[in-house]
């Protein structure tokens, strides 16, 4: 098990107790998971079963307007809604937020910052701040990041993708150091093969620490992850799997369809192309159906079928308030085993 470092402000330290406390993971009469709270792999950080992906926040300057995240949604919706987004999800316990440094040239992990000064909230970010990074950046983008989320650590350290630049040892072995430091409370990958993941997890056992998340694609039309060995491996170690593009980037919400695609260059992406919007369609139905009989609409029924595994942990992006207080609804029902059933048989084409 993961202490806490040095450093670690009191106030987190408090909550951190307190929150232990109530880690009451249980199995719902209907089999549902019921518990509010999960402990993030075997660290000490525990985590709402929802978090907030706020790859979407923030106001990008100079090339930075032209990342992949602005272009990919259709730009920014503002700092109010932003903010909106931020005291709904707050306001419903959900107080996990996931950026990266590499988020529109920093922006994201700026806003979150100003969002989050003097609030109890628990923040997973990732390095490396560029595609051409190598591991001996990670000293210099960690400051930097902090410096944006003006903190002095940081709840989940995430390396983003896996990279012949970044070997995985010497990675996680400044990963490490920076535990040792204070400055990271959990460390975290994303992206990364059963193999990596073993690898990664092998040399943190080594200094005694755990590795608490692996963020995957995860969601009922990408469910790789149940066939590629990634979340038996996580099962095996301990890590929790944290689902990102749970809405499957809202082609789950039922909002879009044949003929009415989204804005932004997500609409040329697998989901929306060709008939991949028409082939979603069935699934959106079953969802509808579901929802129906839980007062829910779709994407919550979405969320909850990801929230309902074991070791799971769903990170939708939210743009507005009015999405994010409907995000973590998905916290407050539960499918029952036959509903996770006909989700699974309707979406047996999307487990490759
Ligand atoms: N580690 C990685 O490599 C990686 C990669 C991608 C993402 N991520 C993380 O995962 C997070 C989530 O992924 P994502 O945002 O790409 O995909 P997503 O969560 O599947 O989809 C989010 C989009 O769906 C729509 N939406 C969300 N909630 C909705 C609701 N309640 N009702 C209707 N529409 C709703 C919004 O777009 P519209 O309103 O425009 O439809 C929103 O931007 C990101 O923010 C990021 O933190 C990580």
């Amino acid at each position: 098990m993961l202490s806490l470092p040095s450093g670690v402000d009191t106030v987190h330290s408090i909550r951190s107790v307190t929150l232990t406390s109530r880690v009451q993971a249980r199995r719902g009469e209907d089999g549902g998971w019921m518990s509010d709270r999960i402990r993030l792999g075997r660290s000490d950080l525990e985590a709402p079963r929802l978090g907030v992906g706020a790859m979407t926040w923030g106001k990008p300057s100079g090339r930075s307007r032209w990342g992949p995240a602005k272009l990919a949604y259709g730009g920014p919706a503002g700092p109010e809604e932003e903010e909106r987004a931020f005291q709904a999800s707050l306001s419903a316990d959900v107080d996990l937020f996931d950026t990266a440094a590499m988020y529109s040239g920093g922006a994201s992990e700026r806003r979150l910052g100003e969002l989050a000064e003097g609030r109890s909230v628990m923040i997973a970010t990732k390095f490396p701040p560029g595609w051409l990074s190598r591991a001996d950046a990670l000293p210099e983008a960690l400051d930097q990041s902090l410096a944006r989320l003006r903190r002095s650590a940081i709840d989940l350290y995430q390396h983003h993708f896996p990279s012949r630049r970044v070997p995985i040892p010497s990675l996680m072995g400044l990963m490490a150091d920076a535990v040792e430091a204070g400055k990271v409370r959990a460390i975290g990958v994303s992206n990364y093969s059963a193999a990596q993941l073993r690898t990664a997890h092998a040399v943190l056992a080594e200094r005694g620490i755990p590795l608490a998340s692996n963020q995957v694609e995860y969601s009922l039309l990408h469910r790789a992850p149940e066939t590629n060995g990634v979340l038996d491996a996580c099962r095996e170690l301990g890590i929790t799997l944290i689902a990102y593009q749970p809405l499957a980037q809202g082609a789950l919400t039922g909002k879009y369809r044949p003929g009415d695609r989204p804005k932004g260059i997500r609409r040329f992406g697998r989901y929306y192309r060709g008939d991949g919007l028409e082939n979603a369609q069935p699934v959106v139905a079953l969802l509808r159906e579901l929802g129906e009989r839980h007062s829910r609409t779709p994407a919550q029924v979405a969320l909850r079928w990801l929230i309902q595994q074991e070791s799971v942990l769903p990170i939708p992006g939210a743009k507005n308030g009015r999405q994010a207080a409907s995000n973590a609804e998905a916290l407050s029902f539960a499918l029952a085993p036959a509903e996770l059933e006909a989700l699974d048989r309707a979406t047996t084409a999307w487990r490759r």
